[in-house]
C-alpha cells in the first residue's frame, strides 16, 4: 500500500520517524513535505497537498502531522473525498478505517511520543473498511453531503 505523508514544523520530526517506520515495514511512501525543517512553515500547505493527492488517487491513505493534529485535520477535511481524523489511540486508528472509511490520519507531534505514534500508524495502515451494510449506509449519508 502507498501512504502519503505531510507535516509542518510542529510535526516534522515525527513525520520523519514515521517515514522510516513505514519504509522498514514495506509500505510505499510519498513525502508531500515539508522536506526540511522550517520553523515558519504553515500546516495547511502540507495538509492540503496530502488531501488533494488522496483525492487524485496517488495514494490510498495519508498521514499528516502538525503540532496537535487539529489544524491538519481541519484543513484536510475541506477537500472532497477526504475523511481525516486526529487519533491518538490505537482503537480509533483502526476502527476509524473499519467503520468510517477514514483515509487520513492526523497526529500531533507535540502530543504523543514516537513509540505510541508507531503503534497508531500500524493500526491505521493495516486496517480495512469492513464493507458491512450498516457502515456503508452511514458512510453514504456522510458522502451525500459532498454531492
Ligand atoms: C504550529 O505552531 C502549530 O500551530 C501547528 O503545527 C498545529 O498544531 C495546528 O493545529
Amino acid at each position: 500500500m502507498k501512504i502519503i505523508l505531510g507535516a509542518d514544523h510542529g510535526g516534522f520530526e515525527t513525520k520523519e520517524k514515521i517515514k522510516e517506520y513505514l519504509l522498514a515495514n514495506n509500505f510505499e511512501i510519498i513525502d508531500a513535505g515539508n522536506l526540511v525543517y522550517d520553523a515558519k512553515d504553515d500546516y495547511p500547505d502540507f495538509a492540503i497537498a496530502v488531501a488533494k493527492r488522496i483525492t487524485a488517487n496517488e495514494a490510498e491513505k495519508g498521514i499528516i502531522v502538525c503540532g496537535s493534529g487539529v489544524g491538519a485535520c481541519i484543513a484536510a477535511n475541506k477537500v472532497k473525498s477526504v475523511r481525516a481524523c486526529v487519533c491518538h489511540d490505537v482503537y480509533s486508528a483502526h476502527q476509524g478505517v473499519e467503520h468510517d472509511d477514514m483515509n487520513v490520519l492526523c497526529l500531533g507531534g507535540r502530543i504523543i511520543g514516537i513509540e505510541t505514534a508507531k503503534e497508531i500508524v500500524h493500526a491505521f495502515a493495516n486496517a480495512k473498511f469492513s464493507n458491512e451494510d450498516r457502515h456503508k449506509r452511514r458512510l453514504e449519508k456522510v458522502l451525500a453531503l459532498e454531492k
